[in-house]
């Protein structure tokens, strides 16, 4: 079996829109990263995703939806949620909060919340109109590994264990979604940072946001299960340092393009540091590296003084970075 990437036509969006409906696995673009998707009130076919990922089944799944009406057949809303919703909804913000009996237990991993957000990719978003049903997606990436930001990192990790992706170009924001927790609707907490900022969220919810970023090691906690420490990792033993230097058979990542002329090995993340632009190549170029064939990898850490995108973009480098 080879996954097949299909264009973005009508006739195609309505075939895996029914693929979807009837229980099949679709791999389709969001603005953030390339989500494996499943009818989310299927258990079924939310089983099918755990086992082409390889995920552990400790570790829920984010599900998708249209608008915050829909949300709301899903789970039980606070005012604080309802709030955040309409600031950032179609947007990178997952919102986790109790779940109503409707959810099967595969998708919150038998816990009794469910995280949902509302995509903004126009795909993701004409997928969803057309299957007329929510879609569990977790990243589209085999458990552990970098998550995908085209059809073709899709078809590189998971093309011999899904048969539909579609393909919606390079991903607008590159790194996952800001996750909230809010549970208690007074005590909110990112539980991933995102796009979204912590900064983003305090102004519209009007209160501190606590921020976990803690790692854990084991997989057997529940709490956050993606914030396993090991996540988002290439295979190559890759070091955060603020001035790569060159070594033998390793690859060099810097933040922004070198001048000059530069040998094979050299990357680099964007042109004049911009974050936004970091967030968006992070993924592509760690991919590009680990299939390099070096012995390392040295990634340039990001200035201490950066703001707004940097919380997310220096926890993924950081996981990147763990062995
Ligand atoms: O941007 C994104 O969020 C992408 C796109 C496809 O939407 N999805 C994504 O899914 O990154 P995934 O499965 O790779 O990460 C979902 C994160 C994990 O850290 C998971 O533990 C957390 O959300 N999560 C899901 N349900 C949860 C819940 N009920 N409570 C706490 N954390 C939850
Ligand atoms: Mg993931």
């Amino acid at each position: 079996m080879k996954a097949r990437i299909h264009p973005p036509t009508r006739s195609n969006l309505r075939r895996l829109a029914a693929e979807l409906r009837r229980g099949g696995l679709v791999a389709i673009p969001t603005e953030t990263v390339y989500g494996l998707a499943a009818h989310a009130l299927d258990a079924k076919a939310c089983r099918a995703i755990f086992r082409a990922k390889g995920r552990p089944a400790n570790d829920p799944l984010i599900v998708h939806l249209l608008d915050l009406t829909h949300a709301e057949e899903l789970a039980e809303f606070n005012d604080a949620a309802r709030r955040v919703a309409r600031r950032f909804w179609p947007g990178p913000l997952t919102i986790v909060l109790p779940k109503k009996p409707c959810v099967p237990g595969i998708v919150t991993s038998g816990g009794p919340t469910v995280a949902l957000r509302a995509p903004a990719h126009p795909l993701a978003r004409q997928l969803l109109a057309l299957a007329k049903v929510p879609l569990a997606a977790p990243s589209a990436n085999p458990f552990s590994y970098i998550s995908p930001t085209t059809a073709a990192h899709v078809q590189q990790g998971l093309g011999k264990r899904i048969r539909h992706i579609l393909d919606g170009g390079s991903c607008t924001v590159g790194v996952e979604s800001t996750v909230l927790d809010l549970t208690h609707s007074t005590k909110p907490r990112i539980l991933r940072p995102g796009a979204i900022t912590a900064a983003q969220l305090e102004k519209v919810l009007k209160r501190k946001v606590a921020t976990q970023n803690r790692s854990v090691k084991s997989k057997a906690v529940l709490l956050a299960p993606g914030m396993l420490e090991r996540h988002y990792s290439p295979r190559t033993p890759l070091r955060l340092t603020t001035r790569p230097v060159a070594a033998r058979q390793t690859a060099l990542i810097f933040l922004r393009q070198p001048a000059g002329k530069q040998p094979a090995n050299v990357y680099w993340l964007s042109q004049r540091g911009a974050l936004e632009e970091i967030a968006r190549n992070l993924y592509r170029v760690l991919r590009e590296a680990d299939a390099g064939g070096y012995r390392a990898i040295q990634l340039e850490k990001l200035p201490t003084t950066a703001g707004g995108l940097a919380a997310a973009l220096n926890d993924r480098m950081k996981r990147a970075a763990s062995r």
